[in-house]
């Protein structure tokens, strides 16, 4: 039999829901949430109703009273709002929550996002996409099950040439977007950062580390607003009983980055691949750790479902580097003689870097699976294809 999902689409037939349930289509972890119906677990068996997030039960409202009616139960599709869904990982968000099976609005203002990055799901039927300010109050219709909050400039380069901006979308963004999980009732996951550890004086960083940061100096638009977003979650959690996710994402690398955002990655393979001296500042010592977007997406998605958890988590990749051994990594991935050049450290550039992860993986069973060096070249073979759309003999030097 054929179950036909349509949003608001209402059914009293148990036969009905039995197949969604089969099919995986009914969610029993959302059924605490929504719905209170002992009945219900009763007349499918609670083994029936299998975990898949992707739809929720609703109850029928019947037209003619506008009250709720214990035994008709609808069907609904999740509907789940990514702001920043325009961005690097925002955008490989929106495609796995539509993987899912989520209906899936994605809230953008572009002002360091691309539509590109959403050419391959842009016209899914269960995809939309709303340019806007999340600073300004958003108003939507219908019902939210879940918000991730990924709205943020994020790389120094774009933070320090938005300082307001990273300012506002961290203090009012994080504001307008609990206001909608409030009213919502949805469930909120804040991307924080691990910028929030400042230049830290423990290693590796553990989630009750306090952290090390410069109010006052050129990181601090971003950092304290992703500390100020953190202390305004939780008191919406605490205040209003919103239920709310913290991560702390240490570092992601992959597909979509942009060449020119300034992070280390995406310079050093732009400047191999074009033959140009890799930039180190100071002596290359400083550590960094990078985790490959796709661990990070599924740890994200873990953090999401896991029930009644709300202190953040770290995600990222604790296999630590130097940066002047990453970017002789990459020079030899690249198979370029590109030379370093060495350039003063700027301002308050952390020393280290590098996930205790012990909370994510107790809690959530997940750790990175992507080797940085297969990470690497996946994300080298996509910046070669970009490269390669620009200016095709760049991409591939050896040709030259
Ligand atoms: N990439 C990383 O390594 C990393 C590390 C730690 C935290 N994070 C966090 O993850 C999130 C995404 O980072 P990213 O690397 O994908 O950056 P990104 O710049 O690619 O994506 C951010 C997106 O947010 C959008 N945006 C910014 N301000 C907005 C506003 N006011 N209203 C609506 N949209 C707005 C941008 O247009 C962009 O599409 C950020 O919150 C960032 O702080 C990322």
């Amino acid at each position: 039999m054929k179950v036909r999902i349509e949003r608001g689409g209402i059914s009293t037939n148990p036969e009905i829901l039995r197949q969604a349930a089969k099919g995986g289509l009914l969610s029993a972890k959302l059924l605490p949430r929504r719905v209170h119906n002992s009945s219900l677990s009763t007349r499918l068996g609670t083994t029936e109703l299998i975990a898949n997030p992707s739809v929720r039960l609703v109850r029928a409202r019947q037209a003619s009273y506008n009250a709720y009616t214990p035994d008709a139960w609808g069907i609904d599709l999740v509907r789940t709002l990514i702001t920043g869904g325009a961005g690097f990982i925002g955008s490989h968000l929106c495609e796995r929550f539509l993987e899912l099976g989520h209906e899936v609005i994605c809230v953008d203002n572009l002002i360091t996002g691309s539509l590109a990055n959403l050419e391959t799901f842009r016209n899914h039927e269960r995809f939309s996409f709303i340019r806007h300010d999340i600073s300004h109050p958003l108003e939507i219709d219908g019902p939210i099950d879940y918000i991730l909050h990924f709205a943020s400039p994020a790389s120094p380069v774009d933070y320090l040439q938005y300082p307001i901006q990273t300012l506002k979308v961290g203090s009012l963004g994080t504001h307008n977007t609990l206001g909608l999980a409030k009213a919502k009732k949805a469930r909120f996951l804040l991307a924080s950062t691990s910028e929030v550890y400042g230049d830290p004086a423990v290693h590796p960083q553990t989630e009750d580390y306090w952290g090390h940061v410069n109010p006052v100096g050129y990181r601090g638009c971003y950092d304290e607003a992703k500390r100020f977003s953190e202390a305004l979650v939780m008191a919406y959690h605490r205040t209003h009983g919103i239920d709310t996710r913290i991560v702390r994402i240490f570092n992601t690398y992959g597909p979509r980055m942009r060449l020119d955002d300034g992070r280390v990655l995406p310079n050093f393979m732009g400047q191999a691949l074009r033959g140009e001296p890799l930039t180190v500042y100071g002596e290359g010592k400083q550590t960094r750790s990078f985790c490959y977007v796709s661990d990070l997406v599924a740890g994200i998605e873990k953090l999401l479902f896991v029930e009644n958890y709300h202190e953040p988590v770290n995600l990222g990749n604790p296999d630590e580097v130097t940066i002047l051994e990453f970017a002789q990594e990459i020079l030899a991935l690249a198979g370029s003689s590109s030379k370093i050049d060495y350039r003063p450290l700027p301002q308050d550039d952390p020393r280290q870097r590098k996930p205790d992860i012990t909370r994510a993986r107790q809690l959530l069973g997940w750790e990175p699976q992507v080797s940085r060096r297969e990470g690497l070249q996946r994300t080298l073979a996509y910046f070669q294809a970009k490269i390669a759309q620009q200016s095709p003999s760049v991409a591939n030097p050896e040709k030259k």
